[in-house]
């Protein structure tokens, strides 16, 4: 059995036959962030696209554990300048990694990472598809409801869907309840929320919705988790 622990926002570690697999770390500035960036050991970390709230302490962490990073070939190329080991992979595009299966999907939203001269061109933000144990993990990134998650739902069984439900800067609830039919997956958990005051929503309102629907919605705390 896999677990994934929700270190709130879009963040997340995926332990799996001794593999640790971190996902958009954001935890320096995140009021929310259950742990210290000091405290996480992971040999993985998957980047869903460029934006400070996603990449957060990607450097810093990558750098102490000896992580490769995951992520889409601008974000990769990037790190690699950063110093870092990266894999670069694109949308639509699946790979094998040690601890198993990473295909990124589309996603609709912005991905330009903030520098000191300006915003730096991060290519396409990106959903992540990540199966291990045969068990299929979908984080969704940041985005806005799109149809094609349909497509998504039909051609992989999701055990597990992660999907930002704050507003503003991406699907609000009623739009996560729309995306959580399309995808169908056997459990969904809300994410990005509670973060910033305007996307400060209430995730017990998309579990009500969701299991209304008839799919198993859970919140899980921050710091919480949940075994696929
Ligand atoms: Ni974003
Ligand atoms: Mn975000």
């Amino acid at each position: 059995m896999a677990k994934l622990t929700y270190l709130s926002h879009a963040a997340c570690l995926l332990e799996t036959n001794g593999h640790k697999i971190l996902m958009d770390p954001f935890l320096t500035g995140n009021p929310l962030a259950p742990v210290e960036p000091e405290d996480v050991e992971c040999n993985f970390i998957i980047l869903t696209h460029g934006h400070g709230d996603h990449v957060g302490d990607t450097v810093d962490i990558a750098k102490r554990n000896d992580a490769t990073v995951i992520a889409n070939y601008e974000i990769a190329t990037w790190c690699g300048e950063q110093g870092l080991t990266a894999h670069p992979l694109h949308l639509g595009g699946g790979h094998d990694f040690p601890f198993g299966r990473v295909k990124l999907t589309i996603a609709h939203h912005g991905s330009g990472y903030q520098t000191d001269k300006g915003i730096l061109y991060m290519g396409n933000p990106a959903g992540v598809l990540v199966t291990v144990e045969g068990k299929t993990l979908y984080h969704a990134g940041d985005t806005a409801l799109f149809y094609d998650m349909k497509l998504i739902g039909e051609m992989n069984s999701i055990d597990l869907a992660l999907l930002p439900i704050g507003d503003n800067f991406t699907m609000g609830i009623d739009d996560a309840v729309k995306a959580t039919e399309f995808l169908n997956p056997k459990t969904v958990v809300p994410i990005h929320y509670k973060t910033f005051e305007v996307i400060d929503v209430d995730p017990n309102e998309f579990v009500e919705k969701a299991r209304a629907k008839g799919f198993d919605a859970q919140v899980v705390d921050f710091g919480g988790d949940l075994t696929i």
